[in-house]
């Protein structure tokens, strides 16, 4: 049947979101598949059913797409689709909720303050420096592609970064910055199939992994192998089973993991439930080193759908 590539939407990452459906749309389509273009932000998704969709490609990112609320119209309108379901999207989209089912199960995930908009005194401010140490990281708690991220290095720069992430989430997470190696990690298929794809080692330009070096420059490194000891790919693949089967994660997501240099511990920074598919993005970079073509990919993924 006809299936629809949810892209575009109405969040922060709508432009990310249109460079992944092209690339979902185009590799569905050179396989065979009846796909079409949907962008939740132009139409509505009954419309979906009036049309006759059977199933549909999620590939839209952030608020409005990754966080359980399509998935949950999808469910009403029963309509298979990709990935996760309406509360592991719902957990994973926020970084925070994240965290606290993390660390219930003991999984490890870097110290965290969070802060709710307009209501926290400038000695909470003066407080997380204290707590966390500097460098910290400032993020919005329901984010994605480091949108409103800063990395604040001195106590002067707290309020800025604040405001900016309050500009885009009324959760602001205050996070310990663990210095180290940054890496990631695909998780494909679901419950007892799921699998760990290899890791990739990000070396962005002066450690700064940000929106303009994750989709616009070619100056950032993505080392695949990733160059790390066998056994400490190992341990990082298992922790991102882990966690993905804690949170009920289903179909595919993707970790992102920091490893502190001088412990070489990891600690887990949040799951993609719907990780970006352009033509910069690391889950298809990682399945082409396991011998998965962006075609298999996309193939797998809406093969997994489900409702
Ligand atoms: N939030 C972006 C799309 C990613 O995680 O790949
Ligand atoms: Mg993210």
């Amino acid at each position: 049947g006809k299936v629809a590539v949810l892209m575009g939407g109405l969040s922060s990452e709508r432009e990310v979101s249109l460079m992944s459906g092209r690339g979902v749309l185009e590799a569905l389509r050179s396989r065979g598949v009846d796909a079409h273009a949907f962008d939740p932000a132009q139409r509505d998704l009954g419309e979906l059913k009036a049309e006759g969709f059977a199933r549909c490609f999620i590939a839209l990112h952030g608020r409005f797409g990754e966080d359980g609320t399509v998935q949950g119209a999808l469910e009403l309108l029963g309509i298979p689709y990709t990935g996760s379901g309406v509360m592991a999207s719902s957990m994973a989209i926020d970084k925070v909720m994240t965290k606290r089912v993390l660390l219930s199960e003991g999984l490890p995930t870097p110290n965290y303050v969070l802060l709710r908009r307009e209501a926290y005194s400038d000695a909470d401010i003066a407080a997380i420096p204290d707590t966390l140490g500097l460098p910290l990281i400032v993020k919005p708690a329901r984010e994605g592609s480091s949108l409103g991220l800063t990395k604040v290095t001195a106590r002067a720069g707290m309020a800025e970064a604040i405001a900016l992430a309050a500009g885009l989430d009324a959760d602001i997470l205050c996070e310990q910055f663990i210095s180290g190696d940054e890496v990631t990690c695909p998780v494909l298929g679901t419950g007892a199939e799921a699998k760990a794809l290899p890791v990739i080692r990000i070396v962005a330009p002066d450690g700064n992994y940000d929106y303009q070096n994750k989709y616009f420059t070619d100056t950032t490194q993505y080392l695949v192998p990733c160059g790390l000891p066998e056994g400490e790919e190992a341990a990082i693949q298992q922790l991102v089973l882990q966690a993905f089967r804690t949170l009920n994660c289903r179909g595919w997501a993707r970790a992102d993991v920091m490893i502190d240099r001088l412990t070489r511990k990891p600690y887990l920074l949040e799951i993609n439930t719907s990780p970006g598919m352009t033509g910069h993005s690391l889950v298809p970079m990682s399945a082409r080193a396991a011998g998965i073509s962006y075609e298999d990919l996309c193939l797998g993924v809406l093969r997994s759908a489900s409702l």
